[in-house]
C-alpha cells in the first residue's frame, strides 16, 4: 500500500498583498511550505511527498525544502485544478494506492488529522475533513439578503482531501474542462461517494493580508 501526499504550492497568492507567493512566507523560523511538508514527512503512513510548484519559484522552493527527502517537484498549471492534475500525472509511474491532496497554505494541521484521514480511507474512496459552521449563513442577491441557509446542512471543506488514486486521477482527466475549486467537487461529479470527517479548527488557509499580518506579527507557539 503506497500513500503519497501531494502538496499544492504553485499559486501566486495575490490576495495576500505580498510580492511573493504566501507559501514562501517565513513564520516562526521556517517557511509555510516547509512546515506543511514536514507535517506530512513526520506523519505515520505517508510514504512519499511530492510538491507542485510554479517552475518560476524553483529557487525559493529549493531553499524552502533544503535537506528534506521529497520526490522531484511537478510543475503547476494556470489553475489549482490544472496543478493537481499535473501532480497526479507525475505520480502515475509510482502507481500509488492513495493520495492526500493538500494546500501548502494550510500549515497548521496536526498528526491526528492525518491519522484520522488515513483511517477513514480504509473504508472509503474519498474522504473530506470539514468543519461544521459556527456562524449563521445567509443567501444573498447582490447586497440584499434573500434567506437563511440551514447551517446543519453545510460544512466548510478543508484539506488534505484524501482519495484512492485511480478514481481521483480518472475524475481529473474526465472533468478537466469543468472548473471546480476543490478535488472533492470532481469526486462528486464522477459520482464517487464522499465521507466527511471532522477537520480541525486550527487548520486554516493563509489567504488574506490579515492572515499574513497575524502570522508575521506574533511568534506562534508550536502547535504540532
Ligand atoms: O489561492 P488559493 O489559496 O485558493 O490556493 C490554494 C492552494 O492551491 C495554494 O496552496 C496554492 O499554492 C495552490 N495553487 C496551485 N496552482 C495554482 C493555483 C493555486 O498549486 N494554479
Amino acid at each position: 500500500m503506497t500513500t503519497i501526499a501531494l502538496i499544492m504550492a504553485a499559486g501566486s497568492g495575490t490576495r495576500t498583498g505580498l510580492d511573493f507567493p504566501k507559501q514562501y512566507l517565513e513564520m516562526s523560523g521556517e517557511t509555510v511550505l516547509r512546515r506543511t511538508v514536514r507535517g506530512f514527512l513526520d506523519a505515520d503512513g505517508i510514504d512519499h511527498v511530492l510538491v507542485v510548484i510554479n517552475p518560476r519559484d524553483e529557487d525559493l522552493y529549493k531553499e524552502a525544502v533544503a535537506g528534506l527527502d521529497l520526490l522531484p517537484f511537478a510543475p503547476g498549471g494556470d489553475t489549482r485544478q490544472d496543478s493537481v492534475r499535473n501532480g497526479l500525472e507525475a505520480l502515475a509511474p509510482l502507481a500509488p494506492d492513495q493520495v492526500l491532496i493538500h494546500d501548502a497554505a494550510r500549515p497548521f494541521f496536526t498528526p491526528d488529522l492525518i491519522n484520522r484521514c488515513l483511517a477513514a480511507l480504509k473504508d472509503h474512496t474519498a474522504v473530506l475533513p470539514a468543519q461544521p459552521m459556527v456562524d449563521t449563513l445567509k443567501s444573498v442577491d447582490g447586497d440584499r439578503i434573500t434567506g437563511t441557509v440551514d447551517r446543519d446542512s453545510v460544512v466548510a471543506a478543508q484539506t488534505p482531501q484524501c482519495f484512492r488514486y485511480g478514481p481521483i486521477m480518472e475524475a481529473h482527466e474526465r472533468f478537466r474542462g469543468r472548473p471546480v475549486t476543490d478535488d472533492i467537487a470532481l469526486a462528486e461529479l464522477a459520482g464517487i461517494p464522499v465521507q466527511w470527517i471532522a477537520g480541525e479548527a486550527g487548520n486554516t488557509k493563509i489567504t488574506t493580508r490579515e492572515d499574513v499580518k497575524i502570522i508575521t506579527s506574533q511568534e506562534l507557539t508550536d502547535i504540532r
